[in-house]
């Protein structure tokens, strides 16, 4: 009998304070969602127009410099460490995702999915937000905006050169990321912030 109490007593608690701690909860979360939408914009957009300048600036002057197949090689050694480098620096987590993705780390999630789906068939560059569990996920659109993005992504063989091409059959031998047209729909950015 006396257990019994206990447990009664264990169980009304509990529902007291989940009673009383979920609607307050919900209200905290859904007052900091609406007053962060903002901010959260436009702290991604930096963040990506931050990265994009870094790998851009990397891959243009390497291909200057050393040619477009060194420049595949110093993409396969260095893109994924420039991105986790500046993720450290911005305390998130920075992606680029695509569904024809060239390194299969970039291959997007079941979550990533619809919003893919979504994104690729808009013409708009606008970024879209995600929210759940107390995280937030920027994606903004990566579009092949100039030229330069064909020589190893464009047309194998005509935009691609034959060399180019081997390097990177070589390196990524499952590689989908070739045969895009300028101005084509490249994939996202995909930026996750913690819960502060
Ligand atoms: C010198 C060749 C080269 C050029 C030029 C180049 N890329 Fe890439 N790109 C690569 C390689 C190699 C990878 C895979 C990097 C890795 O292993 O993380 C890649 C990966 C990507 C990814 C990540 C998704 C995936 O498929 O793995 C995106 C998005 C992307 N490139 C977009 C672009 C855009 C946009 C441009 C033009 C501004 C561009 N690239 C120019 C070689 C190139």
């Amino acid at each position: 009998m006396k257990k019994f109490l206990y447990n009664l007593a264990i169980s009304i608690f509990a529902i007291l304070f989940f009673a009383s701690c979920n609607p307050k909860q919900q209200q905290v979360n859904d007052y900091k969602y609406e007053i962060d939408t903002i901010a959260i914009i436009q702290r991604g957009d930096s963040i990506a127009n931050a990265v994009q300048q870094v790998l851009l600036a990397n891959v243009l002057q390497v291909s200057k410099s050393g040619g477009t197949v060194y420049a595949v090689t110093f993409c396969n050694e260095r893109a994924m460490s420039l991105t986790d480098s500046l993720s450290q620096k911005y305390n998130c987590l920075i992606e680029r995702i695509s569904q024809k993705y060239r390194n299969p780390a970039n291959k997007p999630g079941e979550s990533d999915e619809a919003v893919l789906l979504k994104m690729s068939s808009l013409a708009s560059a606008e970024p879209f937000l995600l929210s759940g569990n107390g995280i937030v996920t920027y994606y903004k659109p990566i579009r092949i905006a100039m030229p330069a993005c064909l020589n190893c992504h464009g047309i194998e063989g005509k935009d691609i050169s034959i060399p180019t091409l081997e390097a990177i059959r070589q390196k990524y031998p499952n590689d989908l990321a070739t045969g895009y047209k300028e101005g084509d729909f490249r994939g996202l950015w995909k930026i996750t912030f913690p819960e502060e």
